[in-house]
């Protein structure tokens, strides 16, 4: 594997998340282990990103979310569907965009100092598999393009891989 660190500036939000989602797509040629690219993802998109202080995923078992691969702080393991902004986005299987977390009902907080937060739902066709979670300390920090992007990152994800991958 090979990969060359490309600079973001995110002054040109839709450009850069399509060149970001180019970088993804060579990092995870090859490989379809999930929890591997879940990982390369996670790192890609904390990396690139600027203003953001959490990047990861919560995988769907059985019925709550359970901490996948992430870059940031620790952070709390189970989460039930429906509760907080993970388990409200995965709950509803749609992407959840919250300017202030301080005003969202029943949002969890891991790190004291995130203000802002974007869940995207993992869907393979139907079937909800997890969510991806970007935590920002600036308030506003998210709009529709990064929803957008976000959800083209995880995207790829799911479709180059899988939970159980053939040797
Ligand atoms: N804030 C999330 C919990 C996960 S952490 O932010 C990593 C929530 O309310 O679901």
């Amino acid at each position: 594997m090979s990969y060359t660190a490309q600079r973001y500036d995110f002054r040109d939000k839709t450009g850069d998340y399509g060149r970001l989602a180019q970088d993804l797509t060579g990092l995870l040629a090859g490989e379809s282990d999930r929890i591997a690219n879940a990982a390369n993802t996670a790192a890609l998109i904390f990396a690139a990103l600027p203003e953001i202080n959490w990047a990861g995923f919560y995988f769907l078992r059985r019925t709550e979310l359970v901490l996948g691969p992430f870059q940031g702080k620790p952070a709390c393991v189970r989460i039930g569907l429906g509760q907080g902004v993970c388990g409200a986005a995965a709950a509803q299987r749609r992407t959840l965009v919250v300017p202030d977390v301080q005003k969202f009902p029943g949002h969890i907080a891991c790190d004291a100092a995130s203000r802002a937060e974007i869940v995207v739902p993992l869907l393979e066709g139907p079937a909800l598999i997890g969510v991806l979670d970007v935590d920002s300390p600036v308030a506003g920090r998210f709009d529709e393009a990064d929803a957008r992007g976000l959800e083209a990152l995880a995207a790829l994800l799911v479709s180059t891989s899988a939970a159980r991958p053939g040797r």
